[in-house]
């Protein structure tokens, strides 16, 4: 039996009422987008015949997701963050914003106010002894290939088990989270850690909505960056590791093909006193393109929920499970 009663007036008018049409107060923009997305669960629910078993095992989904804050672990999953992130290049296209390094997902797990550097930082706290060290270095330049100087470029990455410093309490305060200002050349440079890729946690509800889909929760090797600089278009963006098994099978959709970048093995020993080091050193050398703006609202990053950063934090600092 399938009975479809999505365009009866009862339930048209029935989504009137609940998306508050009849009500002066609230948010008009709220209320637009409450009854388009109730419209279009509804018809789902009359189109694919939702039963009650699979309506209420969704609700307690949701509930098991909230309740490990787990969302901003979906959202990339499910290609959200991706998708915002296509909408933007579209946006930059027609404004004929073309060129520089590609923008991909933030994740939720960055922190602000890490301590600070000038042309050179050392990340990593030198407690992750199974750690393989890291050089990690490139120039920021604009669309026409001339050098940023005193470029914000803010670094952070995972830990050779996959977890990030603050969420993980295992981490001392900031590890592998550094503000590294470009000197007069454009360049930076951080010395640190090659990260490991991770998973999602197994079992977790993520984890099972993915599993239904019958895909992985892997990502791979990754560096999260965030790069400023006055006159230049804000850029968010991370490097994928070369090699690794989920380069190009990323769970969260964040791999572009100009940010997969190898770590080069450096055993040269001239090299190795050079930059200090005790050993073979993995040598990532990540360029940047900044495109040129005028526009103040796009020489910073959007607001959004963020650690440390404001008011609005505490999801994000509750997002413990939520590695990417
Ligand atoms: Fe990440």
């Amino acid at each position: 039996m399938t009975v479809k009663i999505f365009d009866t007036p009862d339930v048209q008018d029935f989504i009137n009422t609940i998306a508050g049409y009849d009500q002066d107060g609230g948010n008009e923009r709220a209320k637009q987008i409450m009854h388009r997305l109730v419209s279009d669960m509804f018809k789902l629910i009359d189109d694919f015949d939702v039963s009650e078993e699979e309506y209420w095992s969704a609700v307690n989904l949701l509930n098991a997701l909230g309740h490990e804050t787990q969302f901003g672990l979906l959202s990339p999953g499910l290609g959200f963050d991706h998708f915002l992130d296509m909408r933007q290049d579209a946006i930059d296209a027609e404004a004929k914003r073309t060129g520089g390094t590609p923008r991909t997902i933030e994740g939720p797990l960055y922190v602000a106010g890490a301590p600070e550097a000038e042309g050179f930082a050392r990340m990593d706290d030198g407690a992750d002894t199974d750690g393989e060290t890291m050089w990690l270095t490139g120039q920021v330049r604009d669309v026409n290939g001339h050098p940023v100087k005193h470029a914000k470029v803010e670094i952070w990455h995972a830990n050779s088990k996959g977890g990030y410093s603050f969420f993980d309490k295992t981490q001392s305060e900031y590890n592998l989270r550094r503000t590294i200002y470009t000197d007069s050349d454009g360049r930076y440079t951080a010395r640190s850690i090659i990260p490991s890729g991770y998973g999602v946690p197994e079992g977790a509800p993520t984890d099972v909505v993915l599993k239904s889909l019958g895909r992985h929760g892997e990502r791979p090797a990754h560096i999260h960056y965030f790069v400023s600089a006055p006159g230049h278009q804000h850029l968010t963006t991370q490097i994928n590791l070369a090699g690794d098994p989920y380069t190009f099978d990323d769970f969260a959709f964040a791999t572009r093909e100009e940010l997969v970048i190898p770590a080069n093995k450096v055993d040269d020993k001239d090299a190795i006193a050079q930059r200090e080091l005790d050993g073979p050193f993995s040598e990532v050398v990540f360029d940047i393109e900044l495109n040129k703006t005028d526009a103040a609202e796009l020489q910073t990053r959007h607001a959004r929920p963020r650690a440390k950063e404001n008011e609005q934090d505490q999801a994000s600092q509750l997002a413990g499970t939520a590695k990417v």
